[in-house]
C-alpha cells in the first residue's frame, strides 16, 4: 500500500490551493454576505478544467482521476464551498452521470459544453415532499409518443439559476414505484420551465439555491437518459459518487478552519503566553488534526475505489458521513479558539461553520449515509 500522491496529484493540488488563494479568497467574505454568485471564478475554474475534470478530453474534459478531483475539492473548499458545490454538482451529478449513462448525441450535445465550463449543469431530484424518501417522486413525465410532458416542483436546486441544463428526475409511471421513474435532460429556455424563488441560506450563500417549477414542458423522448424506468437508479448511483465530492468539500472545510485556528493559536496570546501553549487549545487542534486526517483517508479511499472500478457506495457515503460530522465539529472548535474574534466575518471561521451544516444535509443526510451504509454492511 502506497500512500504518497504521484507527482500529477501533487501538481492539481497546487494548482486548486493557487487559484483558492488568489481567486477565491479576495471577495469571499462579500459574496457570503450579499449572497453573490461566483460568475467570474466559476467561468476561470472551467477554463482550467476544474469543471469537467474526470471527463474524458475527448467529451471536453481534463481526463483526471476521482484522487485529483478529492484534493481539488478540498483545496477550493478550505476558502469558498460556496464556489465549491458549484463545482462538484457539475462534475459529479451532471458530468459523470452524462459521461457514464447518456448516448453519443447527449453527450456531444450537452457534455461536451457543460465538461469544458461554457455550460453550468444542475441535478433535479429533490421535492418539497421527497428530500431523504427520494422514490416519492410528485413531478411527472407524461409519455405523448414523440416527446415526454413535464410538470412539477423541484426544491432546494443548486446552481438552481444559473444553469444552462437541469437532470431532472420524474415519475412516469406511478404504479410501478422507482422502477417508473426516468431521468431527463432538460433545457431551461424550453417553454413551460420556470426559476421559482431563491432560497436564503444559513451558509454556502454564494451559491444559488432555487425552486424550479415545470409547467407543460415539452421534453423529446431523445432527452430521457438511459432504458425506460432507470432514472432511479441513474440518480442513486449518480449521488453515490457525488457524496465523495461533497465529503471532499467537509473535508476542506474543517481543514481550512483548522489551519486559521492553529495559526490564531500560535499568534494570540493569553495568561502571559500564546494560547497553543494550554492544554485545553493544544488537545482541541489534536482531535481536529486527527478527525480530518481520518475523514481525508476516507475520501481517498471512496475515490480510489471509483477510480479502480470498485463497489464505492458504502465508502463515500462513510466518507461523507464522517467528513460532514467532522467538518460540524471543526468549525465550532475553531469559532471557539478564536474567541471574541471567532464571532465576526472578518476572521472567516464563523462562515465556515454556517457552510459546514449543508455538507451534513444535501446529497443525502448523515441519517441516510447511515442508512445506505447499515444495509451494506448487514448484507454481507
Ligand atoms: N446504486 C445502484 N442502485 C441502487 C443504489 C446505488 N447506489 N441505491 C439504491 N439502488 C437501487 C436498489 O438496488 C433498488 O433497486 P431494485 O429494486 O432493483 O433492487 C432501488 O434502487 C431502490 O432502492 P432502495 O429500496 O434502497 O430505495 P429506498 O427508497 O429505500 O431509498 C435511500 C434509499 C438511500 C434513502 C435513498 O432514497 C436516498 O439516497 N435518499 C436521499 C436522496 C438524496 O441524496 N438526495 C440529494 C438530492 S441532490 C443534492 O442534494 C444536490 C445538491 O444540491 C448538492
Amino acid at each position: 500500500m502506497n500512500f504518497e500522491l504521484t507527482e500529477e496529484h501533487l501538481a492539481v493540488q497546487q494548482a486548486a490551493r493557487d487559484f483558492a488563494q488568489t481567486e477565491l479568497l479576495p471577495g469571499v467574505i462579500d459574496r457570503d454576505r450579499d449572497e453573490k454568485f461566483p460568475t467570474e471564478q466559476i467561468k476561470k475554474l472551467g477554463e482550467l478544467g476544474f469543471m469537467g475534470m474526470m471527463v474524458d478530453p475527448k467529451y471536453g474534459g481534463s481526463g483526471m482521476d476521482t484522487i485529483s478531483y478529492v484534493l481539488a475539492m478540498e483545496e477550493l473548499s478550505k476558502v469558498d464551498a460556496s464556489a465549491s458545490v458549484v463545482v462538484s454538482v457539475n462534475n459529479s451529478l451532471v458530468c459523470w452521470g452524462l459521461e457514464t449513462f447518456a448516448n453519443e448525441f447527449q453527450k456531444e450535445k450537452y457534455l461536451k459544453p457543460l465538461a469544458s465550463g461554457q455550460c453550468i449543469g444542475a441535478f433535479c431530484l429533490s421535492e418539497p415532499e421527497a428530500g431523504s424518501d427520494a422514490t416519492s417522486q410528485q413531478t411527472t413525465a407524461e409519455d405523448k409518443g414523440d416527446y415526454y410532458l413535464l410538470n412539477g416542483t423541484k426544491n432546494w436546486i443548486t446552481n438552481g439559476n444559473s444553469a444552462d441544463y437541469y437532470l431532472v428526475i420524474a415519475q412516469t409511471d406511478v404504479d410501478k414505484g422507482h422502477k417508473g421513474i426516468n431521468a431527463f435532460i432538460v433545457d431551461k429556455t424550453w417553454e413551460g420551465f420556470t426559476v421559482g424563488k431563491k432560497e436564503e441560506k444559513l451558509g454556502i450563500r454564494g451559491s444559488d439555491t432555487h425552486s424550479i417549477m415545470f409547467t407543460d414542458v415539452k421534453v423529446p423522448k431523445e432527452n430521457r437518459i438511459g432504458e425506460d424506468g432507470f432514472g432511479f437508479k441513474f440518480a442513486m448511483k449518480t449521488l453515490a459518487g457525488g457524496r465523495i465530492g461533497i465529503a471532499a468539500q467537509a473535508l476542506g472545510i474543517a481543514s481550512g478552519a483548522y489551519e486559521l485556528a492553529k495559526q490564531y493559536s500560535k499568534e494570540r496570546k493569553a495568561f502571559g503566553t500564546e494560547i497553543k501553549n494550554h492544554q485545553a487549545i493544544a488537545f482541541k487542534l489534536a482531535d481536529m488534526a486527527t478527525e480530518i486526517e481520518t475523514s481525508r483517508l476516507l475520501c481517498l479511499k471512496a475515490a480510489w475505489l471509483k477510480d479502480v472500478g470498485g463497489d464505492y457506495s458504502r465508502a463515500s457515503s462513510m466518507a461523507k458521513l464522517f467528513s460532514s460530522e467532522t467538518a460540524m465539529k471543526t468549525t465550532v472548535e475553531a469559532v471557539q479558539i478564536h474567541g471574541g474574534y471567532g464571532f465576526v466575518k472578518e476572521y472567516h471561521v464563523e462562515r465556515l461553520m454556517r457552510d459546514a451544516k449543508i455538507t451534513q444535509i444535501y446529497e443525502g443526510t448523515s441519517e441516510v449515509q447511515r442508512v445506505v451504509i447499515s444495509r451494506d454492511i448487514l448484507r454481507d
